[in-house]
C-alpha cells in the first residue's frame, strides 16, 4: 500500500481530499479511544489505503468485525488484500448507506464508527443526515471517532451527540482535529 498509489487516487478523485495517507501519529491518536479488550464491531468510513484498518487489525480480538466502506474503486482494489482477514468486510459504497451495510454484515449496531471522509465536501443536508444515521447505528456505549483538517465538525457533532471531545494532531499532513462523540445514558 504505497503513498504513490494513494496520490494517484488523490489526483483522480476530489473526494480523497488529503494528499497523503494519515500518519501513524494520527492513527494512534484516534485509535487510542478504542477498547480492544473484547470483540468489537467497528465501521470505518473512507479507509483509503487502509492505514487505520491495518492498525485496528493488529489490535482487534478474533471474532471482531471491521466493516470498511470505501467509495473509490482504486482504494477498494488495494483493500481487497486486507479483506482476506476473516474479521474484515469490505464494501465499495457510500458512508451514507451505513445502516443497510451494517444489516448486510449481520449486525444491528456498531461499537465504533471511525471516519476520515471529507465532511466539508458534503452539503449541509447530507452531512446532517450522515451524522444522524451514524448516531442511530451506534450501540448504547458507541463512539463516533472523526478526524478532519479544520474545526468545522465540532458544532454539528455537539448538536447531535451529548458529549464531544477534541484533540489536535500536528504530526500529520495536514494537521488534523480528532473528535470523539458519544451519547450518555442510552
Ligand atoms: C482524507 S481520505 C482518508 C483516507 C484514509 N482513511 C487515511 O486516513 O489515510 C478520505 C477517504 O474517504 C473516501 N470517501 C470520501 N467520501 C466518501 C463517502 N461518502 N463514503 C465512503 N468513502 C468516502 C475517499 O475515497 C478517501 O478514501
Amino acid at each position: 500500500m504505497s503513498t504513490i498509489d494513494y496520490i494517484k487516487n488523490f489526483i483522480r478523485d476530489k473526494d480523497v481530499a488529503s494528499i497523503t495517507p494519515s500518519s501513524s501519529f494520527l492513527v494512534k491518536r484516534v485509535c487510542k479511544k478504542i477498547d480492544y479488550s473484547e470483540p468489537r464491531v467497528i465501521v470505518e468510513y473512507g479507509p483509503g489505503t487502509g492505514v487505520f484498518s491495518e492498525y485496528l487489525l493488529q489490535h482487534l480480538k478474533p471474532g471482531s468485525k471491521l466493516i470498511l466502506i470505501e467509495k473509490n474503486e482504486g482504494f477498494v482494489e488495494i483493500l481487497e488484500e486486507m479483506a482476506e482477514d476473516p474479521r474484515v468486510l469490505l464494501y465499495q459504497d457510500s458512508a451514507e448507506n451505513v445502516a443497510d451495510i451494517l444489516k448486510d454484515a449481520g449486525e444491528d449496531v456498531a461499537d465504533y464508527v471511525l471516519s476520515g471522509i471529507p465532511f466539508s465536501f458534503l452539503s449541509d443536508e447530507v452531512r446532517t443526515e450522515l451524522i444522524r444515521e451514524t448516531r442511530r447505528v451506534l450501540g448504547p456505549d458507541g463512539r463516533f471517532l472523526v478526524y478532519q483538517n479544520y474545526n468545522h465538525m465540532e458544532k454539528p457533532l455537539r448538536e447531535h451527540f451529548d458529549h464531544v471531545t477534541k484533540e489536535y494532531e500536528l504530526l500529520n499532513i495536514p494537521p488534523m482535529y480528532a473528535y470523539e462523540a458519544m451519547m450518555l445514558d442510552r
